[in-house]
């Protein structure tokens, strides 16, 4: 059974799993409207399928384990950008940001004892890393690009596939 404090903080990993379904797809809807972008679009489709997956995850165990997973209201994300740059660095912060929130999580599973929670929290753990490491490098690859329209257009045609784990 689920101790309350546990089923609480999994419940606003819970929130925090949507709402990165909710923005990666505001990232995905910004890109397909933009000319050209449509590989970014999917990349962030894609994404915002994952996090629903994550969130979804988590409400089953909440539910096997006794307790109550509870579907938040979410606010509206953001839904323009200004560059491909800055969409980019939303979503390495974006993805900084969960992975705190997860180490949190794994704090309060260790006070509270409840290492099964601690063990099922070890798969987030290891899917952050991988997130935020293709994360950093898309974005130190922009870098590199800068304004290159041959390199966007690279970088566009390729980000669906090899640099996707
Ligand atoms: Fe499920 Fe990338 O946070």
């Amino acid at each position: 059974m689920l101790q309350k404090e546990m089923m609480d903080a999994l419940n606003y990993q819970v929130a925090m799993e949507a709402e990165s379904s909710q923005a990666y797809l505001a990232l995905a809807s910004w890109a397909d409207a933009q000319p050209g972008l449509n590989g970014v679009a999917a990349f962030f489709y894609q994404q915002s399928d994952e996090e629903r997956q994550h969130m979804l995850k988590l409400m089953k165990f909440v539910n096997e384990r006794g307790g109550f997973a509870v579907i938040p209201s979410l606010p509206q994300p953001q839904i323009s950008y200004t560059s491909l740059k800055s969409a980019f660095e939303t979503f390495l912060k974006h993805e900084y940001k969960v992975s705190s929130s997860i180490n949190d999580l794994v704090e309060t599973a260790l006070k509270l004892k409840d290492y099964a929670t601690h063990n099922f929290l070890q798969w987030y753990v290891n899917e952050q890393m991988e997130e935020e490491s293709v994360a950093r490098l898309l974005n130190e690859k922009l870098e590199l690009i800068g304004e290159d329209k041959s390199g966007l257009y690279l970088f566009d045609r390729d980000i669906v596939g090899p640099v996707k784990k």
